[in-house]
C-alpha cells in the first residue's frame, strides 16, 4: 500500500497573481510548476495550504465536504501571511473543476480524493525578508487516499504530553502554513524515537492544545471537552463538525481551557475516551498518554463507543448514508 498523499492525479488547477489581478485558472500537468530559485516562498515561507476531501456516494455522485469552510480558512491564512488576497469563489471553481476532471478516480469509501489547495509567494526577491511577495500562485492538487492511520485498527494512539515547548509560534497556530509543521517536526521525531509514540500532544504551560496534525477531544461520559478557539492552534473543520454532531446527540460540549492535571484526573476514570480529529485522521482514538515518565491508559486503550458513534455520524454524512441537514456537501 502506498503512503498517504504520495499518489497524485497527473493534472492540477493553477492560477497566478501578477501583482494586480488573478489569471484565469488553467489545468496543467501536476509537475509543471516553474519557480525562480529566489522565489519568496523558498526563503521566507510565504505559503499556506488546505486539506479537504471529496467522497463517492453510493449513486456514483461525488461530493466535497465543507469546501466553504476550508476556503474561508485558506483566505484567512493567506491574509495572515500577507500573501495576495484570494477570491474564494474562484478557488472553489478551481477545486470543483479539477475534481470533476478526475471524478472517475475518486476511490470508493472509506477512501476519498484528498484535495490540496496551496498558495505560495512567487516573487523572486531575496531581499524581502520583512516584506511580502507581490506575486503569487495558487494551485489545487489531488491525491486519492485511504485511511491515514491505516494499520492501527481500533487500537488507540500513543501520545506524549509536551509542556515545555510549543508546536509553533503562538500567533501562527491558526494559520495552515508549512513553517508550523517544520517547527514541530524535530520535536516529534525525537519523541518518537525516545518514547515510541505516535504523536506529541502539545500542552504549552500545561494547557492541552493539539497534535502536529489534528485537534484533541476528551470525552468523559456525556461531556466533550476541547480547547476554545484562539490564535495558538488550528481551527479544525472536523473539530467543528464533531462538536456540532455531539451537541445534536445531546452531549455537553465544553470549549474551554483543559489542563494536564484535569486531563490525567479524568482519564483515570473508567469509560473516559480521547480522540484526535482532522480531515486525514477523521476521529481516531487515543489509547495512551505519556507524562513525566508515567503511562496513563485512556479507558480500555482502544476505540471507545462514543468516539465510534461520533465518527460514524460524521462518516455517514460524508458518505451519503445520512441526510446532510447542515449543507456540508457540495455536488460537483
Ligand atoms: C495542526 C493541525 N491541527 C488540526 C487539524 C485538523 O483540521 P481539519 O479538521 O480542518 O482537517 C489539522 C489538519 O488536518 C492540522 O494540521
Amino acid at each position: 500500500m502506498t503512503a498517504f498523499g504520495t499518489v497524485f492525479m497527473p493534472e492540477m488547477a493553477i492560477s497566478f497573481f501578477d501583482g494586480a489581478r488573478w489569471s484565469d485558472a488553467q489545468i496543467v500537468p501536476s509537475d509543471s510548476l516553474k519557480l525562480h530559485p529566489g522565489a519568496h516562498v523558498l526563503h521566507y515561507s510565504s505559503t499556506c495550504f488546505e486539506g479537504l476531501k471529496a467522497f463517492r456516494h453510493g449513486d456514483g455522485s461525488i461530493r466535497i465536504f465543507r469546501m466553504d469552510r476550508n476556503l474561508a480558512r485558506f483566505a484567512n491564512s493567506s491574509q495572515m501571511l500577507s500573501l495576495p488576497a484570494i477570491d474564494q469563489a474562484a478557488t472553489a471553481q478551481m477545486v470543483v473543476d479539477i475534481v470533476r476532471r478526475f471524478a472517475d478516480a475518486v476511490p470508493e469509501v472509506p477512501g476519498s480524493m484528498y484535495i490540496r489547495p496551496t498558495h505560495i509567494g512567487t516573487e523572486p526577491a531575496i531581499g524581502k525578508a520583512a516584506a511580502p511577495s507581490l506575486t503569487s500562485c495558487q494551485y489545487v492538487l489531488l491525491s486519492p487516499v485511504g485511511d491515514y492511520f491505516a494499520g492501527k485498527g481500533d487500537n488507540g494512539l500513543r501520545l506524549l504530553l509536551e509542556e515545555d515547548s510549543m508546536r509553533c509560534a503562538a500567533h501562527m497556530g491558526m494559520i495552515k502554513s508549512g513553517g508550523n509543521y517544520a517547527s514541530a517536526l524535530g520535536l516529534t521525531l525525537r519523541a518518537k524515537q525516545e518514547f515510541h509514540i505516535d504523536q506529541i500532544l502539545f500542552c504549552p504551560n500545561g494547557d492541552v492544545q493539539e497534535t502536529g496534525a489534528a485537534n484533541f477531544l476528551l470525552i468523559d461520559g456525556d461531556t466533550l471537552i476541547t480547547k476554545a478557539l484562539d490564535s495558538t492552534f488550528l481551527h479544525g473543520i472536523t473539530r467543528d463538525s464533531i462538536l456540532t454532531l455531539a451537541r445534536e446527540m445531546g452531549m455537553d460540549v465544553q470549549e474551554r481551557q483543559l489542563s494536564i492535571e484535569e486531563l490525567l484526573e479524568r482519564v483515570a476514570k473508567p469509560g473516559c475516551e480521547a480522540a484526535l480529529s482532522g480531515t486525514a485522521a477523521v476521529l481516531t482514538a487515543v489509547g495512551t498518554l505519556l507524562h513525566k515518565g508515567r503511562e496513563y491508559t485512556v479507558g480500555t486503550g482502544k476505540l471507545g463507543p462514543t468516539t465510534a458513534r461520533l465518527r460514524k455520524a460524521l462518516n455517514d454524512i460524508q458518505w451519503g448514508h445520512r441526510e446532510d441537514t447542515h449543507g456540508w456537501l457540495t455536488s460537483i
